[in-house]
This record gives C-alpha cells, sequence and structure tokens, in this order.
C-alpha cells in the first residue's frame, strides 16, 4: 500500500498537460468493441479504471497494450459475451459495456455494478433504454442476463440526463436497425468524444452536446486512430490547487470552453484565469475570497466532480461559501478528513458552509473516493506541516500520477511505501 506525503506552505509554478480525459476514454474503450478492428487511442491516460477496461477487453478475447501513451486495442478476436463479476465491482462505470456488447454479439451476461462510495448508483435508465431497443433483460439475484438479436431503432426520451445512459445507448443504438434519438441526452463534453470516435469508426451519430442524440444505427464501422480529449476535471483539480496553494500554473491542452463554470468561480475568488489557444493559465496571490453559492449540475452547470477540490481550495478563504450537491447522495465524505486538517465545514444533507480559516495543519488523513482523495492533496498544499494521505489508489483511478503533475508545479510530495503494521 502506498501513500503520498505533503508538506505544505510552497506556492505553485510552471507547467503541465493535462492528462487524457478519464471519462472519455471508458465508454471510448467500451466502443472499441463495435468495431471489430484495430483502433489506436492516442494520449490515453494511464488509470486504475483504464486497466480495469483493458481487463475487460482481454476477458472477452480482445487484445490491448500500451505503446508510449497510446493504447492500441483489437477488438477482432472478441469471442465471449460475459463480464465476471470480479471485474464488474472493480470498476463502477462498467455497465457501459453492456450496450456494446449488446450491439456486437446479440446478447450480454454481467453482474450488477451495485452501489458504490457515492452512493446507490442505479443503471435503471441504461436498462429501461436498451429494453425500448428491443433487449430482453432477465435481472435476478444481481445477475443481468440480456439478449437482443435484433435491435431496432426508437425514440427514447431519458428522465434525468443520465451521462452513462446516454453513452450506454449511443452505443446500442449504433447496432440497431434503423435511426435512434435520445431525448433529455447529457450534453457532457466526453458524450462529444464518444461521437467523435464512433464516427471516426463509420458510425452516424450527431447531436452530441445538445440534448438530443441521433444514431442511425449499423453503419459498418472499422478502427481509427483517435485522440482522447484533454480531461477538464484534472484540469480544474490543478486549477483548484494553484488557488489553494498560491502561485501561477499553466495547463497546456487544457480547454477554457469546458471548465467556465469552475473558471467563473476561481475568478469570483480572486485568481486570474486566462485562457489561449494552447491551454490555460492561473495566477492565485493571498487568501482567496469566499463565493457565491456552489451549486452542483449536469453540463454546462458546476460539474460535481470538482466540487471537493473547490471546496479544498477555499477552505482558507475570506468568508462562508456554501455548496449545493444534487447529483449523488453521497458526495461530502472527503469533508471529514478536511476537518482533521483544521477546516471548518457544515453539512447538512444535500448542503455543505464551508467558513474560510486562517491556518490549516497536515494531519493523517484516508482517501474516501477519487475526487474527494484529489481534494486531500489540495488541501494539504496549503496546510502548515505534513500531510499523509493513504487509500490513494482511489485517487490513481482517475489521476495519472498525481504527485508528478503536482512536483512538477513545485509541490513537495512524495509517494512512498506504507508499512502495515
Ligand atoms: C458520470 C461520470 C462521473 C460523474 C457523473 C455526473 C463517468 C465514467 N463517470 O457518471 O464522474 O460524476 O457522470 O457528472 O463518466 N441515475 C439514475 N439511474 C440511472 C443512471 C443514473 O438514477 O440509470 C442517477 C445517478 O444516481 C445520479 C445521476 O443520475 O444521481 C447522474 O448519474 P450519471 O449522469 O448517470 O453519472 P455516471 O454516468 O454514473
Amino acid at each position: 500500500m502506498s501513500q503520498l506525503l505533503v508538506r505544505g506552505g510552497r506556492s505553485l509554478l510552471g507547467e503541465v498537460a493535462v492528462q487524457g480525459a478519464k471519462n472519455s476514454v471508458l465508454p471510448i474503450l467500451a466502443a472499441t468493441l463495435l468495431t471489430g478492428g484495430q483502433v489506436e487511442l492516442r494520449g490515453c491516460p494511464r488509470l486504475r479504471d483504464v486497466d480495469a477496461s483493458i481487463r475487460i477487453l482481454k476477458t472477452l478475447g480482445c487484445d490491448a497494450r500500451w505503446e508510449g501513451d497510446s493504447l492500441l486495442a483489437d477488438t477482432s478476436g472478441l469471442n465471449c459475451c460475459a463480464v465476471s463479476d470480479i471485474l464488474m465491482r472493480e470498476m463502477r462505470s462498467s455497465a457501459i459495456f453492456l450496450g456494446a456488447i449488446l450491439a456486437r454479439c446479440g446478447e450480454a451476461e454481467m453482474s450488477y455494478p451495485g452501489g458504490c462510495e457515492l452512493g446507490p448508483r442505479p443503471i435503471d435508465l441504461h436498462l429501461a433504454g436498451l429494453r425500448d431497443l428491443g433487449a430482453e433483460i432477465q435481472d435476478s439475484g444481481g445477475m443481468l442476463r440480456c439478449k437482443a438479436p435484433r435491435l431496432r431503432g426508437r425514440d427514447l426520451v431519458l428522465s434525468l440526463p443520465s451521462v452513462g445512459a446516454t453513452e450506454n445507448l449511443m452505443l446500442a443504438a449504433c447496432g440497431a436497425e434503423g435511426v435512434t434519438t435520445i431525448a433529455n441526452a447529457a450534453r457532457e463534453p466526453e458524450i462529444v468524444d464518444l461521437q467523435g470516435f464512433l464516427n471516426a469508426c463509420g458510425a452516424a451519430v450527431s447531436g452530441a452536446g445538445t440534448s438530443t442524440v441521433t444514431v442511425e444505427g449499423r453503419h459498418p464501422l472499422h478502427g481509427c486512430t483517435y485522440e482522447i480529449m484533454p480531461d477538464r476535471i484534472a484540469a480544474a483539480t490543478y486549477l483548484c490547487a494553484a488557488a489553494s496553494a498560491g502561485g501561477e500554473i499553466y495547463l497546456r491542452k487544457a480547454r477554457e470552453d469546458q471548465l467556465s463554470t469552475v473558471t467563473a468561480v476561481l475568478r469570483e475568488a480572486g485568481c486570474a484565469v486566462r485562457a489561449d489557444r494552447g491551454g490555460v493559465g492561473c495566477v492565485c496571490r493571498g487568501r482567496l475570497k469566499s463565493v457565491r453559492p456552489v451549486r452542483t449540475a449536469p453540463y454546462p452547470g458546476f460539474p460535481t466532480d470538482a466540487q471537493a477540490v473547490l471546496m479544498a481550495a477555499l477552505l482558507r478563504s475570506r468568508g462562508a461559501t456554501v455548496f449545493e450537491e444534487t447529483i449523488f447522495e453521497n458526495r461530502y465524505r472527503h469533508v471529514d478528513e478536511l476537518v482533521r486538517m483544521g477546516a471548518d465545514i457544515r453539512v447538512a444533507g444535500r448542503v455543505a458552509v464551508v467558513t474560510g480559516a486562517e491556518t490549516l495543519h497536515g494531519a493523517p488523513v484516508r482517501c474516501t473516493d477519487l475526487r474527494g482523495g484529489a481534494a486531500l492533496c489540495v488541501a494539504a498544499l496549503a496546510a502548515e506541516g505534513e500531510t499523509s494521505i493513504t487509500e490513494i489508489s482511489h485517487i490513481d483511478r482517475g489521476y495519472e500520477c498525481i504527485e508528478r503533475e503536482l512536483r512538477t508545479l513545485g509541490a513537495d510530495i512524495v509517494r512512498t511505501e506504507l508499512r502495515e503494521l
């Protein structure tokens, strides 16, 4: 087991390139199944969740290997349509493979992804949409047994704009006869990236980024070379790190148009954020100011995935900031750990009030989830003394070597082996 040791108090200075987007590459890896060919994914981040997806592809008989920062996937050898329970539990977003396997094989078997650290993570909208497209799904004892010898395109309406359901249905619709429309679709940039990948493989998908996605099914798909978009949540995390520690950083490849709700809040807090064609820079001097209430919402609203890191950046601000989490039930688990570092945070249901403290101090803390873990790093950069952060496998799910990136920016952070007592 590893831990991160962070000695706070250094301001950040320098530039890094933003990694490829986790939430983009995961559905795209599932989508490679539809091609039955060779795909090169450039700028693919090396993450635990990517490793889990590779293991799923391999158990299905496909091949995947790294060549530098490209991942080469060859799905021509697919010979199985079942994903084991262990793999399904390893990565909660594995449900996205359902639509792709069904479209390619006409059947699929996997266990329910179940709940997760953010609270219950139902997939009822995924299943309802697949049934509407003609899949027969037996759901018993935590197992999903699906048959769809013939999927048929239909007009689907999501009751809420679920990212995963939109992606799953886009993949299934590629294998369906005729045209599928998905109304009230999620509008996240990662869905636009999935559309970009599918079309590069020969599919006919349009409307991603708006609330209606249209898929003309059954176009013959082939392999392609595709560059994964930059990770807007990793970018938000490093901007919040600079806001927390102070300093001046530049994030190559970051796209402000995909980060505008986060950069607007950072500007309100007193940071100078400037964007150009190559990336986004941020200068932060002195204590931040509190900001107007931050309410998470589906894109283009404030991302739930950036709530924890922004909260960490505001722990030493002047005044109080109200957060309202509207997407996931259990998204304040990092709060108790931040309080150990001297943070003043009160939580009542979906609302958290952060009152800026004069100082934070280092403490032993533990990651409770991916973004909560990143928030501990952000807070530790501004704390006096040393913070040890354990259970960092959560962080490794979504950040490619966070300590390397923060060290490049001047932080005092190392990964060490933790001896178990
Ligand atoms: C994706 C992201 C995750 C991000 C989230 C919201 C990936 C791999 N993960 O997760 O990082 O935090 O979007 O931006 O892209 N819901 C249902 N029934 C369903 C599906 C979802 O009730 O069938 C609910 C969820 O419980 C949640 C809300 O809808 O409250 C949003 O979930 P969704 O957009 O589906 O998130 P994910 O795709 O799981």
